[in-house]
C-alpha cells in the first residue's frame, strides 16, 4: 500500500504579462510570459478517511482548509474522472499537507502550485496513470495558472494563461521578491485594470484593447540568457492596477530600483514585488536595502527558471 506521496512545485514571475480586453466569459486574454522560480511548496498526500488539507509555514494561517484550496478540488477533480470519490465515501479520502513557503496570495501562483501539486501527487497515490494532457486539461478547469505550476521551467501563456508554449532560457536569472502585508484578490486587481482603462476614455472591452503580444525582444533575451536585455523589456499590464488599490507598493518599486536592481515590476496581481539583479552579489545587496526600507514584510532571493511539480517521494 502507498503510504504517502510528496510532491514539489515552484512560485512563479510573470516577465511579460500584457493584458487583452475584458472577455464576454469574464476573463482577458493574455500574452503571459511565465518564469518558474525556485521557492517552493510541498504537497504531500495520503489515504484519509475523508477529504483533508492541513497547511504548515509561516503564512500557513491565511491558507483556507475547506474545498475551495486548489489542491482540495484538484483531488476532488481527479478523483471524479477516475470513479473515486475522493470525499472519503467508497474509494478512500485523501489527506494533502500543504508545506507552504510561496507568499499567500501574492501574485506568484501558490494557490496555483499547491493545486498542481495535489494533482500529481494523488495520480501517483491512487496509481490513477493520467496522461500529461490529461492533467493539464484538469489544470486549465482548476485555474488560468495552474498548468504552468505543473509544467515549470518558462512558457509562453496565451487564451486566459493556460494555452502554453515552453520557452528556452539560455541562463539563470537572479531575482529579490519583497513581501507585501496582506494580499490581493485577483480578480479585484482585473477589475481595477478595466476601471483605470475606462476613466482613460480607451475603453476595456475586447474591442477597445489591442491583442496582447509577447514581445520579441523579452523571449530574445530569455533564450540567450541576457539579464539587462530581459530588464529592458519586462513589463506587467496589472502593475497600475495593484499599485492604484495599494499605493504602499511604489515606495517598495522605488527602493529596490534605488539600490541598483536592472528592473523593478509587480509580480503578476500583486502585491509582491519582483526584482530582477545581475547575480547573488547583487542580490543580497538590493534584498539588504529592501529590508532596511521597512516598506514590506519579508524579502526573498532566488533564482529561475525552476522546474515544475515534480515527485519527490512516495512510498509503496
Ligand atoms: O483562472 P483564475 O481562477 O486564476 O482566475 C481568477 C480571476 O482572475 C478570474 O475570475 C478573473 O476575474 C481574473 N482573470 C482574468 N483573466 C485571466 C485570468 C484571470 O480576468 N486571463
Amino acid at each position: 500500500m502507498t503510504a504517502s506521496v510528496t510532491v514539489r512545485v515552484p512560485a512563479k514571475v510573470n516577465v511579460q504579462l500584457a493584458v487583452g480586453g475584458l472577455r464576454p466569459d469574464g476573463f482577458h486574454d493574455l500574452a503571459n510570459v511565465f518564469l518558474a522560480v525556485g521557492l517552493y511548496d510541498e504537497v504531500t498526500v495520503a489515504p484519509a478517511d475523508e477529504l483533508r488539507v492541513t497547511c504548515t509555514g509561516p503564512d500557513a494561517g491565511q491558507v483556507p482548509l475547506d474545498h475551495t484550496n486548489l489542491a482540495a478540488r484538484a483531488a476532488l477533480a481527479l478523483a471524479g474522472r477516475h470513479g473515486r470519490d475522493g470525499r472519503g465515501g467508497g474509494g478512500g479520502g485523501v489527506h494533502i499537507h500543504i508545506d507552504k513557503d510561496i507568499p499567500v496570495a501574492g501574485g506568484m501562483a501558490g494557490g496555483s502550485a499547491d493545486g498542481a501539486g495535489a494533482l500529481l501527487a494523488c495520480d501517483a497515490l491512487w496509481g490513477t496513470g493520467a496522461s500529461r494532457e490529461e492533467l493539464l486539461e484538469i489544470c486549465a478547469e482548476l485555474g488560468s495558472d495552474v498548468p504552468f505550476s505543473l509544467v515549470g521551467g518558462a512558457a509562453l501563456g496565451r487564451g486566459r494563461g493556460e494555452l502554453l508554449t515552453p520557452l528556452e532560457v539560455g541562463g539563470t536569472f537572479h531575482w529579490v521578491f519583497a513581501v507585501a502585508d496582506g494580499g490581493l484578490s485577483t480578480p479585484a486587481v482585473y477589475a481595477e485594470c478595466d476601471r483605470l482603462r475606462e476613466t482613460s476614455g480607451a475603453g476595456a472591452g475586447v474591442a477597445d484593447v489591442p491583442d496582447p503580444q509577447a514581445s520579441a525582444a523579452l523571449l530574445d533575451a530569455l533564450r540567450t540568457g541576457d539579464a539587462a536585455a530581459l530588464a529592458a523589456a519586462v513589463s506587467n499590464d496589472l502593475q497600475a492596477a495593484a499599485v492604484s488599490l495599494r499605493p504602499s507598493l511604489a515606495a517598495t518599486l522605488a527602493a529596490g530600483t534605488e539600490a541598483g536592481a536592472l528592473a523593478a515590476m509587480v509580480s503578476g496581481s500583486g502585491p509582491t514585488t519582483a526584482f530582477l539583479v545581475t547575480d547573488e552579489a547583487e542580490a543580497a545587496k538590493v534584498a539588504d536595502a529592501l529590508r532596511a526600507s521597512g516598506t514590506c514584510r519579508a524579502v526573498r532571493v532566488t533564482s529561475g527558471p525552476a522546474p515544475g511539480a515534480t515527485v519527490l517521494r512516495g512510498s509503496n
